[in-house]
């Protein structure tokens, strides 16, 4: 039987999580790649208790992995953009295949990095770098080939998901939960990457290019984090039938396409509303199969590893058969001018969830129902909230029809110029999911 050599950079949550399940589950890798999968070569700061390193060539400097001739199949598990991207791209040059879990690092240099496979004809796998343990990449690529895919929505970062639900099941304060978050090793290293929507949106970026078939552009997403979301809106939500959570969402409407990543209302009957804590889940709609759904573990350290491993056992299958490997999808070649373009905000239409506090005085609902009326606006759900004690404001709580974005922040900057309105106007998309 064939060996095939794997060299693993980076030893933290990640990193030591692919040792030990290609350790552990030695016989089922085998099986499944045909060949033995054996690591020969780490490449870290520092060890990590949790891993067996026995054997194992272990250096301080990671580019000595991706030096060594028998490195058949360099791991990157380091994150980050500056010496990932070195690294891949010197891999690459030196005709090793890549397997890594770098969303950020995909997302932005993905087109430069699959150009330079493309063009030394090895490959670079990603399931790591999406919703965690998900097999989401092989499902667009693989699976649902045969779709034109509609729209794919996700909850794509289970550090936001795990804050939103324990504050809105548990009444937990943002920060407390946060800080959980970290020590459970789900959050980045950076966690406004986390709270801001700038790791979904780096995983949107990459589902949506495989999904359209089209270059990634992380740069036209359109981002906006949980940080703001409060208590009270996720109780509203709640009470009007529907939950709060943190979606992508890519959807293609002949040839432009709409990337955004915001907090979401989204109905309780849907399954996906229901999947809470650390748990992502992205719906996607094709148009041969209909609507699908798939959920699991969207982080930690055996969970992405799962994927890592994956992706690892794939290419060493085609290396066993003699096959090399190649980059599916997404190697756009350097003339490639795609035809899709994106959508702006703007041009957005899509429902809202909109919170007001008003005087308590004859007439206010109806000058904020004119507003809306005139830019084309239809209500589809009113609530008036008794004012507390000794309180002269009241919340009015809408949700409005589906509207041109546009139009939308016209008439928010309209009632919020209404003397009878105090305060700003929060708005929360609204997506029905059918
Ligand atoms: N920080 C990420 C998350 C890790 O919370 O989803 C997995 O990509």
């Amino acid at each position: 039987m064939k060996t095939v050599n794997v060299g693993i950079c980076g030893l933290g949550t990640v990193g030591s999580g692919t040792c030990n399940v290609l350790q552990r589950n030695q016989r089922e890798v085998q099986a499944s790649a045909r060949c033995d999968v054996k690591i020969v070569h780490v490449g870290a700061r520092r060890d990590n208790a949790a891993c067996n390193l026995e054997g194992i060539q272990v250096s301080r400097d990671i580019f000595e992995v991706v030096k060594n001739p028998e490195v058949n199949i360099v791991v990157e598990l380091i994150g980050g953009t500056t010496v990932a991207k070195d690294l891949i791209l010197q891999a690459i040059e030196l005709g090793k295949h890549v397997v890594t879990a770098n969303k950020a690092l995909i997302a932005e240099h993905g087109n430069e990095i699959f150009a330079a496979a493309e063009q030394r004809n090895v490959c670079v796998a990603f399931e790591g770098a999406v919703a965690g343990g998900i097999p989401i990449i092989k499902v667009l690529r693989e699976s649902l080939a045969a779709n034109r895919i509609q729209w794919l929505a996700g909850i794509i970062n289970g550090t936001g998901n795990f804050i939103l639900t324990e504050m809105a099941q548990k009444g937990r304060a943002f920060d407390e939960v946060l800080a959980q978050a970290q020590e459970l090793g789900y959050a980045e290293a950076d966690p406004t990457f986390d709270i801001e929507g700038i790791d979904a949106a780096h995983k949107l970026g990459i589902l949506a290019s495989i999904a359209f078939g089209m270059p990634l552009r992380f740069d036209r997403i359109y981002t906006e984090g949980i940080s703001k979301i409060e208590p009270q809106d996720l109780a509203y939500a709640k009470e009007l039938g529907y939950r709060i959570k943190h979606l992508g969402i890519a959807r293609r409407s002949g040839d432009k396409v709409e990337m955004r990543v915001h907090p979401t209302l989204i109905p309780e009957k849907r399954l996906i509303a229901h999947v809470d804590g650390v748990m992502n889940a992205i719906m996607v709609m094709g148009d041969a199969v209909g609507s699908t759904l798939y959920s699991g573990p969207g982080a930690g350290s055996e969970p992405t590893a799962s994927a890592v491993v994956a992706d690892v056992i794939d290419i060493a299958r085609e290396l066993a058969l003699d096959c090399t490997p190649s980059v599916p999808h997404l190697g756009f070649g350097a003339d490639y001018v795609s035809p899709i373009t994106i959508q702006t905000m703007d041009e957005l239409e899509t429902s809202y969830y909109l919170r007001m506090s008003a005087w308590d005085r004859p007439g206010v609902l109806s000058e904020i129902t004119q507003i809306l009326s005139k830019q084309g606006i239809s209500i589809e759900a009113l609530i008036q909230k008794e004012p507390a004690e000794d309180q002269d404001i009241v919340p009015v709580i809408l949700l409005t029809n589906r509207a041109v974005e546009g139009k939308m922040m016209q008439a928010i900057q309209q009632i919020e110029a209404l003397v009878s309105i105090a305060g700003q106007v929060v708005s929360i998309r609204l997506e029905h999911l059918d």
